[in-house]
């Protein structure tokens, strides 16, 4: 189902005391910000595990068949990698609206590699909302994401544009490395140009 969570992050006013605040990024962030940043910093937070188990409907598949894209799920001791950017308070509404299908804002201490810590915001799809998947087998979401395609482009784009910048940051991610590689191998297995599988 198609959520517009962008009201709800209206209301979450935060940091307004700061001139710019700390963004955290683990999915499409990671390889397309898509907004002017003051300073673009790799960073890890805690408490948080990034899984491909939110519908996505209006970037990478349709409100008929919503692709498969990144959020957080609670995981108490496990860190997430990810890119923080440093943005200034206007950019947030665009981003409220670009990520309104079921993703809320939520504080959070993220830590850089050099020993600092800044408190910034995270955008996360909790799932209780009405666009998210959850856990499916690792072939299924391969499958669904290698067929699946909106107005931002072909959901494989979104799964391999993470993967590779986790690559160029030395991340391990065992979720998205196994995605990618069935991904690539349900295609090489055949797949007859508009999404059909070869017989
Ligand atoms: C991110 O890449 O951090 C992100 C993913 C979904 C919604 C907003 C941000």
């Amino acid at each position: 189902m198609v959520v517009d969570t962008s009201a709800v992050n209206r209301g979450r006013a935060v940091f307004a005391d700061r001139d710019s605040l700390w963004l955290f990024g683990y999915g499409s962030l990671l390889y397309k910000a898509g907004f002017p940043y003051l300073e673009a910093r790799p960073a890890t937070i805690t408490g948080w595990t990034r899984r491909f188990w939110q519908g996505s409907h209006d970037h990478r598949g349709t409100p008929e068949a919503p692709g498969r894209v990144a959020t957080l799920v609670e995981d108490a001791g496990a860190r997430c990698a990810g890119m923080a950017y440093r943005i200034t308070h206007e950019v947030l509404e665009p981003l409220d609206i670009r990520e309104k299908n079921g993703y809320l804002r939520f504080t959070t201490p993220m830590d850089f590699h050099d020993g600092t810590m800044e408190q910034g915001l995270v955008y996360i799809a909790t799932e209780s909302n009405a666009a998210f998947l959850g856990a499916a087998p690792l072939g299924d979401m391969a499958a669904h994401i290698a067929r699946s395609i909106g107005p931002s482009g072909p959901n494989r784009e979104y799964l391999l544009g993470v993967a590779a910048v986790l690559r160029e940051l030395g991340v391990d991610d065992p979720h998205v490395f196994a995605l990618e590689d069935a991904m690539l191998a349900w295609e090489a297995d055949g797949v007859t140009g508009a999404g059909e599988r070869a017989g």
